[in-house]
């Protein structure tokens, strides 16, 4: 932003001339905000070359015309933790499903390993290596643990004993209480048999939509220290989180989404302590 100077200003000062001087200014100050954001996009750009997963410019909604995503960009490298965070109604889940196929992209791409996974249905993205927990209705809760497990690896049943025994190693209790009905598991134990689910397909990347909603402060604690954990075995992590601060704690790199656009990005620190975060998003967290 640039300040005026004197012999800036129309000569004759008339009504028109100043209408056609604001218009022009106006115009000015929206080519240099396009042009930034322009080249942020651009380095973002360069930074996502060779990501294990990449969003490029989504435009996305549920009904024609109205977009919920305007033009977001994410991307995640391998063995990366990557963090969501934003308002309620920023448009966080419908990211995570766009890239998880649940909601049409009308625009942009989506790429895993450069291929194009763009609006695939989801068992082409589970066979493919991407594991989606959603943020709602994320077990069977009739079905027993060891169930909920089966359904996991419903693509390919016979890796169900290898693969329970690598998850159980993650969460023991899942093995321990296999045979529990999951409705009458705990909140943060379900959250649990969600991830567990997830990872019997063994995920190259794992989408999580705020696995901690709704818990206790220490069973919050519990979630994102299994998180770590299952990043730390090797699988690429996206998680949405509502806990923005103990979310900017744990990740590599993180997005502040709001109106279905990257309003931030950097790596969590950064964010954490980034003044314009703290007061558009970290506010009343932070005051609490
Ligand atoms: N299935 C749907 N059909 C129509 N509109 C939807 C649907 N799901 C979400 N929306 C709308 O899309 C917008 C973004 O919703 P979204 O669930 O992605 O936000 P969010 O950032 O995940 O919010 P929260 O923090 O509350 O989970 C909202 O205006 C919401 O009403
Ligand atoms: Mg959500």
């Amino acid at each position: 932003m640039s300040f005026l100077e004197p012999s800036d200003l129309p000569a004759t000062g008339s009504p028109d001339d100043l209408k056609e001087f604001t218009a022009e200014l106006n115009l000015d100050a929206s080519r240099q905000t396009r042009g930034h954001e322009a080249s942020i996009e651009q380095q973002h750009a360069s930074e996502a070359v060779g990501a294990l997963i990449r969003a490029d410019n989504l435009i996305a909604g549920y009904f024609p015309g109205v977009n919920i995503l305007n033009g977001s960009d994410l991307y995640a490298k391998e063995g990366e933790l990557v963090g969501i965070i934003g308002p309620n109604g920023a448009g966080k889940s419908t990211l995570l499903k766009a890239l998880f196929g649940l909601v049409n992209v009308t625009s942009g791409a989506v790429l895993l390993r450069d291929e194009d996974i763009t609006n695939l249905r989801a068992d082409q993205l589970v066979k493919r290596g991407v594991g989606f927990v959603p943020q709602n209705n994320n077990v069977f809760p009739s079905l027993t643990i060891e169930e909920n497990m089966q359904m996991g690896a419903y693509q390919d049943p016979k890796s169900f004993k290898e693969r329970f025994e690598a998850v159980t190693e993650l969460f023991p209790a899942l093995g321990t209480r296999r045979k529990q009905r999951t409705g009458s598991l705990s909140g943060g134990e379900r959250q649990m048999v969600a991830m567990g689910r997830a990872l019997m397909m063994a995920p190259s990347v794992l989408l999580l939509d705020e696995p901690s909603a709704g818990l206790s402060p220490a069973l919050q604690d519990e979630v994102f220290v299994r998180v770590k954990g299952i990043n730390a075995s090797g699988v690429t992590v996206i998680i949405v989180e509502q806990n923005a601060r103990r979310c900017l704690q744990i990740v590599d790199r993180g997005y502040v989404l709001d109106q279905g656009k990257n309003a931030y990005t950097g790596t969590g620190a950064s964010l954490a302590n980034d003044p314009k975060v703290i007061e558009l998003y970290l506010g009343t967290l932070a005051k609490a």
